[in-house]
């Protein structure tokens, strides 16, 4: 009798539980679409809204700032390289001839004194609404970390963390002053699910979603929106998808769909598909934790390989243990905004090699410095 009495409570939980699930997930992919993003609505009284966004010349960054562009935001692109700043830039102007674009040429892998006074002079007198948390870089292959350069790992901690961290030191005090706002962060499925051969990727992915989930609590109270977003494959250079498919949107369709949910709910998956992946993973996270780590590990030993197959097709073989195309290039553009640098520092395709000292891997200068 008791024993009944357990199970049907268990199974009632259940079914309200799985309940809950459908309805969320009907509001969030067939409701609010059609609704149209909050932060339209939120930011409409103020007459010209900025939105920053870091790796905005390509991929996931440029497709958020298309689309902001397209509702009415001005927007400050922060990126690496010129050329796509300047593709990012002209494709705005092309649909959205009345918004206002700046771009700045940064490096994010450099520790963040080198650039934050570039950031200040952007956003100095301007109204910033939207911060987008994007940038991002991996490995160009997957692989054990003991391959791994370690000049790379510091700077995709640099990238990845350090970047996050000092854009909303930044900004998030301005919007603080006005008491509105919206940040949106880039995690990833690999920070939620841990991701063997991109230890450090996924580790600094984890980074960002824990440090976000707690941020966003502090600022329930506020008028300011944090978004958390762990996507699996978006088309882009980093995911090396050139097609998209049901799982692999586009870069512009997913920022479409996650700025429907700023505002509404904070740690989505925006995209229906990943949706489906996420109740699989989620599913699989029953099982004992081994099992995920090792399907994991086996599928990243077969990018590994079909990357590796790739990289020879297309490239000569060459000495393989490059830095990868991730990391700034040795370019000589000319930069239209750019930081003086000091020539005589020792550099290796123009990173900073004093920044890798391993006596003092990362950027610990205190803010109160800058
Ligand atoms: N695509 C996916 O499947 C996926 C899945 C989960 C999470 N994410 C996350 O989404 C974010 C965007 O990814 P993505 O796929 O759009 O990557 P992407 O195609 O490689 O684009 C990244 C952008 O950031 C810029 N960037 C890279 N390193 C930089 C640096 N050191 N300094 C300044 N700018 C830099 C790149 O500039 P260049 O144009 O000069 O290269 C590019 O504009 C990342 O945080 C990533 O971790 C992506």
């Amino acid at each position: 009798m008791v024993f009944a009495t357990i199970a049907s409570f268990i199974g009632y939980s259940v079914l309200i539980y799985l309940l809950y699930v459908i309805i969320r997930s009907l509001y969030h992919y067939l409701i609010l679409p059609r609704i149209g993003p909050y932060a339209n609505t939120r930011w409409a009284s103020t007459l010209k809204p900025w939105a920053v966004v870091s790796g905005g010349g390509s991929g996931i960054g440029r497709g958020f700032a298309e689309v902001l562009a397209k509702r009415g935001f001005n927007i400050i692109i922060l990126g690496r390289s010129r050329v796509s700043l300047m593709e990012c830039e002209e494709a705005i102007h092309s649909h959205s001839p009345n918004v206002e674009v700046i771009s700045a040429e940064i490096d994010f892998s450099q520790p963040s004194i080198n650039w934050i006074p570039l950031v200040r002079s952007c956003i100095e007198n301007r109204d910033i609404a939207l911060l987008v948390n994007n940038v991002g870089m991996n490995t160009e292959i997957p692989g054990p970390y003991t391959e791994h350069d370690y000049r790379h790992v510091n700077a995709m901690v640099n990238c990845n963390c350090s970047a996050t961290l000092a854009l909303t030191k930044l900004i998030l005090p301005l919007m603080k002053q006005n008491n509105k706002g919206g940040i949106i962060f880039l995690s990833s499925c690999t920070g939620v699910w841990a991701c063997p051969l991109q230890a450090v990727y996924s580790a600094t992915k984890a980074f960002i979603f824990k440090y976000a989930e707690a941020l966003s609590e502090e600022l329930r109270i506020s008028q300011i929106d944090v978004l958390i977003l762990s996507p699996f494959y978006v088309q882009s250079k980093m995911s090396g998808f050139r097609r998209t498919s049901f799982l692999v949107p586009s870069a512009v369709k997913f920022a479409e769909h996650a700025i429907l949910f700023l505002g509404r709910t904070s740690a989505p998956q925006p995209m229906f598909s990943h949706f489906l992946l996420y109740c699989g993973f989620c599913l699989a996270s029953l099982l004992p934790s081994r099992f995920l780590l090792w399907y994991q590990k086996g599928r990243m030993e077969d990018v590994r390989m079909k990357l590796e197959r790739r990289r020879r097709r297309d490239n000569p073989p060459s000495d393989t243990r490059d830095l990868g195309p991730t990391l700034p290039r040795d370019s000589n553009d000319e930069s239209r905004i750019r930081l003086d640098r000091d020539e005589d520092h020792d550099t290796y395709s123009g990173v900073d090699l004093s920044a890798f000292d391993p006596r003092t891997p990362f950027d610990s200068t205190p803010f109160s410095q800058y």
